[in-house]
């Protein structure tokens, strides 16, 4: 195991009724802007849920934070916030709405243009934040990271902010999303376990069992929270398993990968598909073109995932993988390019793009620009 620091801050306040709470957790005498999305909050119920627990409460509202969230739409927030000497931000939304307020807190202390902050790849100085969640996926709720579009240059790119002082999360906040939302989601997780996890065996077992647990959660309750009756029970369980795929917790002294991410960015930011989409179409392509790199793992994540124990390892990383793909399937999303009219040139655009910054992604560092395109083809 390598050597690694460990500290999330984040407090997690969790379950039916929570938002009710929010006025416990923001200090009285703080100048408040609440961000929010298009608009879904108004219809579920939980604008109003917000504004209950906030009675008596100044605060000045953003909305419009769209998915892939915007570096544009970031800079009218920080000038409204400017204007108000905001000095605490709550975001309430799903993962967008909290990345592109993690920027908003960032530029909020910064002079210059926020893509700066972005293209630094981390902030020195933020507001402080929290958040009311409405989506699980992202695990943006409990980690510092966000990810932000340029909408003039076609970019999608990470950076490091804060983490949230606490964010609430209720899952009946949840049973509103449309099931391609949710499917989506269902597969961001399900990767950012795997970008952790499907590296090298023998790093940690403890790392493993985590992982494996929450692999394991997310394809037990899948089907029920795509499902038609609401189920509170499966709900919570897959929104928990979102938050600990990416706070942190399951990547303590291990190895991790990433690359699906990268490519997946690019696919989002050339072709507006939704993040778990693209992950969904990836992710496999990774597996077959670095399946040497991988190959023990790939042997333990099929024998203890989807039970494959019988065969030659070929055959056995063979049926791990399409195990894998036949679950994103089973989600109702494309796990092909062709199937969402991705083809050539988007490859060729890529493989172009991370040559040119020279970018070395995964636990080798060897996902150049040739290799994106080796993957890329691989999911054709
Ligand atoms: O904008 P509104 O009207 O709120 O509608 C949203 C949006 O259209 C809707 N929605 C959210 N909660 C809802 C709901 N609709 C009905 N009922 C609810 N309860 O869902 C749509 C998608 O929302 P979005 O926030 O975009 O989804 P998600 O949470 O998947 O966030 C995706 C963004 O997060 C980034 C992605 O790249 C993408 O930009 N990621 C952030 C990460 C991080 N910060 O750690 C890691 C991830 O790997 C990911 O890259
Ligand atoms: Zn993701």
């Amino acid at each position: 195991m390598n050597n690694f620091t460990y500290c999330n801050p984040t407090r997690l306040v969790f379950g039916r009724g929570t938002i009710a709470r929010l006025a416990e957790f923001i200090p009285a005498d703080r100048r408040l802007m609440i961000t929010f999305g298009g608009g879904s909050v108004r219809r579920n119920g939980v604008y109003d849920q917000v504004a209950r627990a906030l009675e008596g409460r100044d605060w000045v509202e953003f909305w419009g934070i769209e998915p892939n969230p915007s570096v544009e739409t970031v800079r009218e927030a920080v000038a409204l916030g400017r204007e108000h000497g905001v000095d605490f931000l709550l975001a309430v939304g799903g993962g967008s709405v909290i990345d592109g307020t993690k920027l908003i807190a960032a530029g909020l202390r910064y002079e210059g243009d926020p893509w700066e902050i972005v293209e630094r790849g981390s902030a020195t100085d933020t507001v402080p934040l929290a958040t009311v969640l409405t989506m699980a996926a992202t695990g943006s709720e409990m980690n510092s990271g966000a990810v932000i579009s340029r909408q003039e240059t076609r970019e999608k790119r990470a950076f490091y902010g804060n983490y949230p002082l606490f964010s609430v999360l209720d899952p009946e906040t949840t049973i509103s999303l449309p099931k391609r939302q949710i499917a989506c989601g269902l597969a961001d997780t399900f990767v950012h376990v795997l970008e952790q996890y499907l590296t090298r065996a023998g790093q940690s077992r403890l790392m493993d069992r985590w992982a494996e647990g929450i692999l394991h959660s997310v394809r037990e309750v899948a089907l029920r929270v795509l499902g038609d009756a609401p189920d509170y029970d499966a709900a919570a369980d897959y929104m928990l398993s979102a938050t600990l795929a990416l706070n942190d917790m399951i990547r303590m002294g291990v190895a991790q990968d990433w690359a699906t991410h990268m490519i997946g960015h690019e696919l989002t930011a050339l072709h507006g598909l939704t993040h778990g989409a693209t992950l969904a179409i990836v992710m496999c392509g990774t597996m077959r073109v670095l399946r040497e790199q991988k190959r023990s793992k790939l042997l333990q994540y099929g024998e203890r995932i989807w039970g494959i124990a019988e065969g030659t390892e070929e055959e056995r990383i063979d049926r791990a993988i399409a195990a894998t793909e036949e679950f994103f399937r089973s989600l109702g999303l494309s796990t092909r390019l062709a199937e969402e009219g991705i083809g050539a040139e988007t490859v060729a655009e890529i493989e172009r793009r991370f040559t040119a910054s020279g970018v070395r992604h995964g636990e080798a560092r060897n996902v150049d620009g040739a290799v994106a395109r080796q993957i890329l083809e691989a999911c054709m």
